[in-house]
């Protein structure tokens, strides 16, 4: 049984509560007082045009630091053992940490001919070599006509060793980051010619005014900027393109054919 003072102390309690502002304690059913600190989370406040700058700046300096890293290792590099290593040991490209392989080449290092493509697709992740999917085999067959092939006298490599996820094209900052990469690559193999497949390739090596329908086929020189090497090269479609528009093979055929001819007067 209640006593008068157990009755005064569970009143001091009661109106104790409720001068703290708890005022629902003697609501019928339970209270969630979860719900109340989730509820006042101040909204998501879109960042100022003084923090935007800032973030764009930030980009800025982490594209230049991976870009002066990418140098140092890749200009390092003396052989095509040390570059290959020189890729394992980069963090400064994103893609890295999305793909299952570094895809470095294939084919005979010491060929007169080099094949640059754009990126890694899945088979190529998943291989760890470059053109082995769909598009790797009808390139196979135009070289096999011409009498190429990468068991004796091409070379093979990308503008980027990752696969970009879903199969995109790399974003110009992917391929500006990785370019010392391909660059040395090409000073350490010292082709003859080149051969750009598709048109990031061209962009990666040229960045030209005019795209590929309209410079395929036309010779032109390259430099590179670190030991100043200078190798002939030729943009042609890239052979996913002649998938989705078969009516392109005669053109790339006639393109193949001008590298064959070349490569016999080298
Ligand atoms: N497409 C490319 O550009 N490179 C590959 O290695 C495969 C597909």
């Amino acid at each position: 049984m209640k006593t008068n003072s157990d009755l005064k102390s569970l009143l001091e309690t009661l109106q104790f509560l409720y001068d703290s502002g708890e005022v629902d304690v003697l609501d019928a059913s339970p209270v969630n007082r979860l719900n109340a600190i989730k509820e006042s989370k101040p909204a998501p406040v879109a960042p100022s045009v003084e923090e935007l700058q800032d973030i764009k700046l930030l980009e800025k300096v982490s594209k230049t630091e991976a870009r002066r890293k990418a140098e140092e290792l890749a200009y390092n590099a003396n052989t095509l053992d040390e570059l290959y290593k020189a890729l394992l040991s980069f963090e400064g490209c994103s893609l890295k940490t999305t793909a299952i392989n570094t895809v470095f080449s294939d084919g005979v290092s010491t060929s007169d001919v080099m094949f640059v493509g754009e990126a890694p697709g899945a088979d190529e992740d998943r291989l760890g070599k470059p053109f082995v999917g769909q598009s790797g085999q009808l390139l196979d067959k135009f070289l096999a006509a011409a009498g190429f092939s990468r068991s004796k006298n091409v070379y093979i490599t990308n503008t980027i060793p990752w696969r970009p996820p879903g199969n995109r094209q790399p974003t110009p900052e992917e391929n500006y980051i990785c370019m010392p990469f391909l660059e040395r690559h090409i000073e350490l193999v010292q082709p003859k010619m080149i051969v750009m497949l598709g048109s990031t390739a061209l962009k990666t090596l040229h960045n030209p005014k005019e795209g590929i329908v309209t410079l395929r086929g036309k010779w032109m020189p390259y430099t590179t900027s670190h030991k100043g090497f200078t190798v002939d090269t030729l943009p042609i479609f890239h052979p996913a393109f002649l998938l989705r528009s078969p009516s392109q093979k005669r053109l790339f055929w006639r393109d193949i054919l001008s590298v064959r001819l070349r490569s016999e007067t080298v």
